[in-house]
């Protein structure tokens, strides 16, 4: 059941009506359902209660401190990429012993930091890597547990640029490198090898390149069990799609049995990273309609969203549902709607048929992972207020960005400190 839904041809998220919304705190604005972040984690949960399991929500997607809350109050753990999120992590009362530490480029400073807050396990994605987190943990006095994320060169079969389990990405130890990694790392002091990993893309439709990853990460714990190194868990990473375009999930059961099939003769906590699918639906980002331009060529409606809000449809061609808050009552035209932004590429669709008026506020659905996470400044655009909704209660949990914050930190040449 969607947290989104209309009454009266209203568009509303759990208990509150989103034109109020709009009028309330302005535009173009980020909304967020509690109940429906809840309501996706819950459903990994529940798939997974009869495997040792950790969910550690992968915080690129959506780090705003309010959905990082909600999701420790669940007793998630948080799959981090730097010490930005691992910072918000622990702000927002997250558990620094589920926190796992991707990313290709960990500096000795995010290492430092990491091994101090006490995290639960460094994914380490080179060799480099791996020997400078040996010399900080023992400048630290502590020891690393590490996994190491392997690049088992599997098609996910998704976007290029969301593509990273192919021998041709930046990303892992390739996987026939990564056995006598493991022994050189188990020899090293200061690191703890306690489990795998892998993260093969994002935004995945099909289950078989998930069960190709796990099969061949499958075949080399046992050959490291043969070496005599024993690890406690395996992370499949995240990856799992959404519906934007009606197109089809596996169902998330489905998707847990491909993955715990093959370990049922294993002794490993599966560790996820999912992402997309604990809060991609739990988002919409509402824009106003300012200026209709219809043409003899195409017709644009001119919103105030625009591409530094919303990045998606512009870096990946991505297709997100744009809907009317309310029924307008005006004839359906042919529509791009299109951002304030100075280039072409600025558009959050293209081709959609709607009835429109100025004035109007629209919905563009899906937009609760890497939406605002993605958003930027550009145009000296300041950054969309963020409420995250709970039943009849709205929570401000991010104040829309203010025109003194843009140059926060810069000076000009007069008033420079020398
Ligand atoms: N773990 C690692 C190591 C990752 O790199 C990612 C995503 C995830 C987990 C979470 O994946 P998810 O469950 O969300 O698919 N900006 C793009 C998506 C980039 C994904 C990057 N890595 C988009 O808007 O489609």
């Amino acid at each position: 059941m969607s947290h989104f839904h209309r009454m009266d041809a209203t568009l509303f998220c759990e208990g509150v009506a989103l034109d109020a919304l709009a009028a309330t705190h302005g535009t173009p604005l980020y909304v967020y359902s509690r109940g429906e972040i809840e309501q996706a984690y819950s459903a990994y949960r529940a798939a997974l209660a009869h495997h040792d399991h950790l969910i550690c929500y992968a915080v690129k997607a959506n780090s705003n401190l309010a959905v990082l809350d909600v999701l420790a109050r669940l007793g998630a753990g948080f799959d981090i990429v730097s010490i930005g999120e691992l910072e918000r992590v622990l702000a927002a009362g997250g558990n620094p012993e589920k926190v796992v530490f991707s990313g290709v480029c960990k500096t000795r400073e995010d290492m430092r930091r990491a091994l101090q807050a006490g995290i639960h396990c460094f994914n380490v994605e080179s060799e480099a890597e791996l020997d400078m987190l040996a010399v900080v943990a023992e400048e630290s006095n502590l020891v690393a547990p590490i996994s190491l994320r392997v690049n088992p060169d599997v098609d996910a079969r998704t976007h290029p640029y969301i593509a990273t389990g192919l021998k041709d990405n930046k990303f892992g130890i390739a996987i026939g490198t990564a056995l006598s990694l493991y022994r050189k790392a188990a020899a090293l002091p200061g690191i703890q090898p306690i489990g795998i990993d892998c993260h093969i893309g994002s935004q995945i439709l099909n289950i078989e390149p998930f069960s190709e990853a796990v099969a061949h990460l499958v075949r080399l714990v046992d050959q490291l069990g043969e070496s005599g190194i024993e690890l406690k868990h395996i992370d499949l990473g995240g990856g799992l799609g959404v519906s934007y375009e009606g197109e089809t999930v596996p169902a998330i059961g489905d998707y847990i049995s491909a993955l715990t099939g093959p370990l049922e003769a294993h002794n490993l906590t599966l560790i996820l990273e999912p992402g997309r699918s604990i809060v991609a639906n739990a988002g919409v980002l509402l824009t106003r309609v300012e200026y209709l331009k219809p043409t003899t060529h195409k017709n644009f409606a001119l919103v105030d969203a625009a591409m530094n809000d919303l990045l998606r449809p512009a870096l990946y061609g991505a297709w997100q549902d744009i809907v009317p808050v309310t029924a307008s009552g005006n004839i359906t035209r042919c529509w791009d709607i299109v951002g304030p932004v100075c280039e072409t590429g600025d558009f959050l669709g293209k081709s959609r048929d709607l009835a429109l008026r100025s004035g109007d506020i629209l919905a563009v659905m899906g937009a609760g992972a890497y939406g605002f996470a993605m958003a930027s400044n550009y145009n000296s655009r300041p950054r969309p207020a963020e409420v995250l909704i709970d039943g009849d209660t709205t929570h401000i949990v991010r104040a829309r960005e203010s025109l003194e914050t843009l140059w926060a930190g810069e000076s000009t040449i007069s008033g420079a400190s020398l």
